[in-house]
């Protein structure tokens, strides 16, 4: 019998709106009011905070296509393109979250941070060491400081050990960071820390509840001293109440221990709660990323707005009138994704340029590297909506255009993309 969920002090109860669905939505009236409210009490971290930080994670034009084969001699067909071109910086203390629909890349892109899948180009650096490019003792030293916390506890924890020896496992892989008489006592205070009763480590996963066993996850992640975790979908496969608690937890960690999360979720409510800024993936790649508050109440990305007018609003605040953008059928495969903008199969607003341009991040403020030691490149942005060359045939008038082009895009200042570093 597992014991009961232990709160987290700032525990406010369950999360009440659900994950987000891309099916189609019904159109409907307008309400007043914020589409998506708090779902837990807690402090907010000021976003304001989120811009200033010394970066402690720099993605930069990230790729990640899986090959796919076909034929009799299995040859290249092409490929799935599961991360297509993603660039952000992690700040110390900083929680991003990143949503979007199930195969948007969320997972691949969470692999690949942290060194588990190989980009296809583009890099990940920690702290300007490339993740991918490290051996030997900095890649050990990498290892240890850019951890993941996975999605499913049931299955991310191997039933044949006790929560001893999967705590011991990290000690055991790197030998040099604990010595041997001080493992038992560290993994006690890991237990304890995660809010799990130490008398309890030599039962196996399976004796644990959902909560309990990611609580296990998460010590295992916090084992080595990480200073970025990342966690891809951690509360997805728990109950609504126990969810709370897990993410309250990890509030109270990153307090504690200064830690930096990219946080992968398909709630936008849990992603709301925990971010400072937020990131909106569409088929591999960012369409949208920002501070917590300008994403939520100022969406610019209709993509965005979809997804925000698809959570419901629970019952006690009335009936859910609101006029909601139709988000119709699934995204388009991955292997052969639209031309120009990705989301234009599927946008309301799409037009014919659309088909030959694609809209671009807005420059963000930047992130300091190193205060006082390394100046940050300013963020660079090129002359306003450059666009491509129009395929044959098609009428050059529609892109070249400056009316034609503003006409055609969602974004107010719409402008090419601010690559980080550049
Ligand atoms: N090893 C692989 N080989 C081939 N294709 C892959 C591989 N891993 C992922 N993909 C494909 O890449 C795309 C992105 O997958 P990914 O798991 O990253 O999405 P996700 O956003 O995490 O989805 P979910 O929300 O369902 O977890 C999908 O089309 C998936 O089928
Ligand atoms: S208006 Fe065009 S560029 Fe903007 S999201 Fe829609 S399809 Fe993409
Ligand atoms: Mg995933």
């Amino acid at each position: 019998m597992p014991a009961p969920e232990r709160s987290e002090p700032e525990l406010a109860g369950p999360v009440t709106a659900g994950p987000v669905t891309a099916g189609p939505v019904t159109a409907g009236p307008v309400t007043a009011g914020p589409v998506m409210g708090p779902v837990m009490a807690g402090p907010a971290t000021p976003e304001a905070e989120a811009a200033g930080r010394e970066v402690v994670l720099e993605v930069e034009s990230l790729v990640r296509h899986f090959p796919v084969k076909g034929g009799l001699l299995r040859r290249r067909r092409g490929a799935v393109q599961a991360v297509d071109g993603v660039s952000f910086a992690l700040g110390r203390g900083e929680t991003l979250g990143v949503v979007g629909e199930s195969g948007c890349g969320k997972s691949t892109l969470a692999r690949t941070i942290v060194g588990l899948d190989t980009p296809t180009s583009g890099s990940v650096r920690y702290r300007g060491t490339d993740v991918h490019a490290a051996s030997g003792r900095e890649l050990r030293a990498l290892r240890r400081r850019v951890q993941i916390v996975l999605q499913d506890p049931y299955t991310s924890l191997n039933p044949r050990k006790t929560v001893r020896e999967l705590l011991m496992q990290p000690f055991e892989i790197h030998r040099d960071v604990l010595p041997r008489d001080r493992r038992l006592g560290r993994i006690k205070e890991l237990v304890e820390l995660v809010g799990l009763d130490p008398d309890h480590l030599d039962r196996h996963p399976f004796q644990f509840s959902g909560g309990q066993r990611q609580r296990i996850g998460i010590a295992r992640a916090l084992a080595l001293e990480p200073e970025v975790v990342v966690c891809d979908e951690p509360v997805s496969a728990l109950d609504v109440s126990v969810q709370a608690q897990v993410v309250n937890l990890l509030r109270r960690l990153q307090r504690e221990l200064g830690l930096s999360y990219v946080f992968i979720a398909h709630d936008l409510s849990v992603v709301r709660h925990i971010s400072d800024r937020v990131a909106v993936m569409y088929l591999g790649k960012i369409v949208e990323l920002g501070a917590r508050s300008e994403v939520y109440d100022r969406p610019r990305h209709p993509y965005t707005r979809a997804l925000l007018e698809a959570v419901p609003i629970p019952e006690p605040r009335g009936r859910d009138e609101r006029t909601r953008t139709l988000l119709a059928g699934d995204p388009p495969s991955p292997v052969d994704p639209p031309s120009g903008c990705r989301f234009r199969t599927r946008c309301p607003k799409a037009q014919d340029v659309c088909a030959v341009t694609e809209p671009a991040l807005r420059a963000e403020p930047p992130l300091q590297t190193e205060p006082a030691l390394r100046a940050e490149p300013p963020l660079q942005t090129g002359p306003a909506l450059r666009a491509e060359p129009p395929p044959e045939g098609e009428a050059e008038s529609a892109v070249t255009s400056p009316a034609a082009t503003e006409a055609a895009c969602h974004f107010p200042d719409h402008r090419p993309l601010a690559r980080l570093g550049a």
